[in-house]
């Protein structure tokens, strides 16, 4: 199954769950139905789907490509995945963010991942039982407090797991992980689902059915499908949601032996994501607050936001009516929210574990003891406020990630040439991948990733000058510091290695 028995995947279904588990995350349950009642419901869902079918498949094939490309030259991160291929001596520092994007945004999505915890734990223990909606919101905004313990707590107990799982290994953590919780994830996304849809008005309950809701999200607002900002967040959310341009999926990958399929496997995970995101994602959040406080209520709280108002704010006082049922829903929500996170978030450690191990020899347990003491230091400004979390989640979550995949396009369509590509793509295949997608990853993939760069640049250049907090400039520096570290640590790297061959 593997090309380093010691290190590789133990079985397909372990790295399809893995896989899914990376791109199936927070952003699955919060970010997607926030970002598509923003940008006109039915109307975001044709830019989506475009979006999905012209960047985000192409790029999941080039991924996976380009990682197992790098397996077969005992290469598991991107820098020296982009060296491998590209002969000219800059590809490898362009391969840095395969590493940096993953620290930075494990440095706040870990955060994230443990209000999960926490939520899982309070409705367990009936905090929430008969709290008002003020009082919930006073909950909310004690738990971020500076200065208060619990979401320390928590956090550190996430960074723990998380360090933990991947000290063990692939095999060992990841994928025993991913075998557990993504099946838990979609048995709890399934109940919550069904009982969203069909949740029905009643005297003393919801005011609406639960298909108001649904039908709001999924009404044409067509107007919008014109506006260039609903483009660009459809194609964002592509992103996050799919996990692209991370350099996590090229770890993942790296790990496959060079004749395995990558084709199947992508589009599993793909599509699987893809149901996650649009049925399940779509038939929580939405019909239940919306059966419970309205359309508009819920329309103002998601504007500007990414739906952790709604999950975090407004569904535990819903649970909160529904006596045990209540209880039991509010551990499958934020326990599926737990297991959707930590299957992403261990994800982003592997590519840096992968670049230690073959470039510096070391063992993956310190190269996972590494990334745990990282994402504490990097996460640190995230925690105390709010200006830092965004800048993280704006200058990672967001640019680096297309900027990336725009460079790997390049790299893998072109400068490796797309007949290799192709043959890359389709080597050991199990199934017959459309001849449409090798033009579409040539021609289609590139100029619409340019276009939505170009054309997110105003913005770009906005937030770059953008005057910010302490903490906020804090979080700039901290992205510069890292990024520069890991550019430092990979020239030493090739150093290191044109010594070796000498
Ligand atoms: N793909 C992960 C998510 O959707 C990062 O949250």
């Amino acid at each position: 199954m593997t090309n380093q028995t010691s290190t590789g995947w133990g079985s397909r279904i372990g790295l399809i769950l893995a896989m899914a588990g990376n791109a199936v995350g927070l952003g699955n349950f919060l970010r997607f139905p926030a970002q598509a009642i923003e940008n006109g419901g039915g109307a975001f869902i044709i830019p989506y789907l475009v979006c999905f079918l012209l960047m985000g498949l192409p790029l999941l094939f080039v991924e996976w490509g380009m990682g197992r490309f790098g397996g077969s030259k005992g290469q598991h991160s991107t820098p020296f995945i982009f060296d491998a291929i590209g002969k000219a001596p800059f590809w490898k520092y362009f391969g840095v963010f395969g590493i940096f994007t993953n620290i930075a945004v494990a440095a706040f999505y870990c955060y994230l991942e443990s209000w999960a915890l926490s939520w899982a734990f309070h409705s367990v223990a009936g905090t929430f039982d008969g709290m008002t909606k003020i009082q919930l919101d006073h909950f909310f905004t004690s738990y971020i407090e500076l200065g208060s313990s619990q979401p320390i707590v928590f956090w550190l107990i996430c960074l723990v797991l998380n360090t933990f799982i991947l000290s063990r290994g692939l095999k060992g953590g990841v994928e025993k992980v991913a075998k557990i919780g993504m099946p838990l994830l979609l048995f709890f996304g399934l109940i919550l689902a069904i009982t969203g849809v069909t949740l029905k008005a009643s005297p003393g309950g919801a005011d609406f059915d639960g298909l108001v809701g649904l039908d709001y999200l999924w009404s044409p607002d067509f107007s919008s499908i014109w506006s260039f900002k609903v483009w660009v967040a459809a194609a964002g959310q592509i992103f996050f949601t799919l996990s692209l341009g991370m350099g996590s999926i090229h770890c993942y990958a790296s790990y496959l032996n060079s004749r395995e399929d990558i084709a199947l496997n992508a589009m599993t995970a793909g599509w699987m994501n893809e149901f996650v995101e649009v049925v399940l994602g779509s038939a929580i959040i939405i019909p239940i607050s919306v059966g419970f406080l309205g359309i508009d209520a819920i329309s103002d709280m998601v504007s500007g936001g990414s739906g952790f108002g709604i999950g975090f704010q407004v569904l535990p006082q819903l649970f909160g009516s529904w006596g045990w049922f209540g209880t039991l829903s509010g551990l499958m929500w934020f326990g599926l929210l737990f297991f959707a996170g930590i299957t992403s978030s261990m994800a982003m450690g592997t590519p840096l574990i992968g670049f230690m191990r073959d470039n510096f020899g070391w063992k993956s347990q310190y190269g996972a003891y590494l990334f745990g003491a990282l994402i504490f230091l990097f996460g640190i400004p995230a925690v105390l406020s709010q200006d830092a979390f965004n800048e993280y989640d704006y200058w990672a979550g967001t640019v680096a990630l297309v900027l990336f995949a725009m460079i790997e396009i390049v790299l893998f369509a072109w400068v490796l040439g797309m007949d290799k590509a192709w043959d890359e793509i389709t080597r050991g295949a199990d199934i017959k991948v459309p001849i449409i997608f090798k033009y579409i990853i040539k021609f289609i993939s590139p100029v619409f990733l340019i276009v939505v760069f170009v054309g997110g640049l105003p913005e770009i250049i906005n937030r770059a000058t953008k005057e910010t907090s302490f903490y906020g400039w804090l979080g700039r520096a901290m992205l510069l510091i890292l990024f520069v570290g890991i550019a430092i640590l990979v020239a030493f790297a090739k150093r290191k290695l044109l010594k070796t061959n000498k």
